[in-house]
């Protein structure tokens, strides 16, 4: 079992940056989203982030033109599928969304095309009744941003075959990454599961007046060396998710996380992070 060409479902901050690190490390990509506005934005994105490639050295114009003959952007979900012999879900936190995308793949995909969620915490178990052969349903969950991050986590449900995630692990290493085969499943994988535990904390400290948000950053930064705080690592992967992520920790537990105010506040005004150019921080 050989991964050689991919889908990735899914043009947000992360769907576009995996079919494009696929890209550039060789393999046929093409990003689907079903919202056609989105497969406009990923091919003027794709072409800016090329061009600049080329600006700053770091491409040739013979490299960039080989990579634009292998990423694609198929506003049509059929077609996007075809001839793939790998999936990557890539669409919003949400499970309901992400298993009727699952089923609907099901039924236009054959069984031996493997199927990767980069779910931030669901397990792809969650989804493997959805699925006639869950055999090739796994975890690949990429770190943002996924072109730079080499940090992958393959993760094998009780459902997922050996070679399934066996093929999975072995692509990442083909597209540059470093990637752990994590052989159970528990919420939010081997790093997002160690991370939660620090922002947890994060937002304890703040939401009962310890500290500001500012200093839990610099404490991380500057005490423990880590690149980016929890609340700038916030910023860059999507206020928004985090609520998310909040909300089904609410559900599941009925007690409200602390900040859970202030994230829901940030995401109605739109302070969703980085990418819109305000979070807790501003970046314009
Ligand atoms: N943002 C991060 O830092 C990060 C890191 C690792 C993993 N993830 C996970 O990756 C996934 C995507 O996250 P993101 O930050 O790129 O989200 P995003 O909101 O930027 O993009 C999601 C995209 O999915 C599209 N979409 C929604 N439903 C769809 C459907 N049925 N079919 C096709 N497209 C659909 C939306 O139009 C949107 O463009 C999520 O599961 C998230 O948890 C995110």
């Amino acid at each position: 079992m050989e991964i050689k060409k991919i889908c990735v479902i899914g043009g947000g901050r992360m769907g576009r940056q995996i079919a494009m690190n696929a890209s550039i490390y060789g393999f046929d990509a093409t990003v689907y989203d079903i919202a056609p506005a989105v497969c406009d934005d990923v091919a003027g994105w794709a072409e800016k982030y090329l061009s600049e490639r080329i600006a700053k050295g770091r491409m040739t114009e013979e490299q960039v033109a080989k990579i634009k003959t292998l990423f694609h952007v198929e506003p049509v979900l059929e077609k996007a599928l075809e001839g793939v012999d790998c999936v990557v879900e890539a669409v919003i936190e949400v499970e309901d969304v992400k298993r009727k995308l699952f089923k609907q793949l099901d039924a236009l995909v054959g069984p031996e095309v493997i199927l990767a969620t980069n779910s931030s915490f669901m397990v792809s178990s969650k989804f493997a009744d959805c699925v006639s052969n869950p055999a090739r349903l796994a975890n690949m969950h990429f770190y943002n941003p996924a072109l730079v991050m080499k940090f992958v986590e393959v993760v094998q449900g009780a459902h997922t075959s050996e070679e399934t995630a066996r093929a999975l692990y072995e692509f990442c290493g083909k597209i540059g990454k470093k990637a752990i085969w994590q052989k159970k499943e528990i919420d939010g994988f081997a790093g997002n599961y160690l991370i939660m535990g620090i922002l947890k904390r994060a937002r304890y400290l703040v939401q009962n007046g310890y500290c500001t948000y500012q200093d839990v950053d610099i404490a991380m930064e500057e005490g423990f060396h880590n690149p980016m705080g929890p609340f700038h690592m916030i910023d860059l992967t999507g206020v928004d998710l985090a609520l998310d992520i909040m909300k089904r920790e609410y559900d599941e537990t009925g007690v409200k996380p602390d900040m859970y105010d202030v994230f829901e506040q940030m995401v109605k005004e739109g302070r969703l992070g980085k990418s819109v150019g305000h979070g807790f921080y501003d970046y314009v």
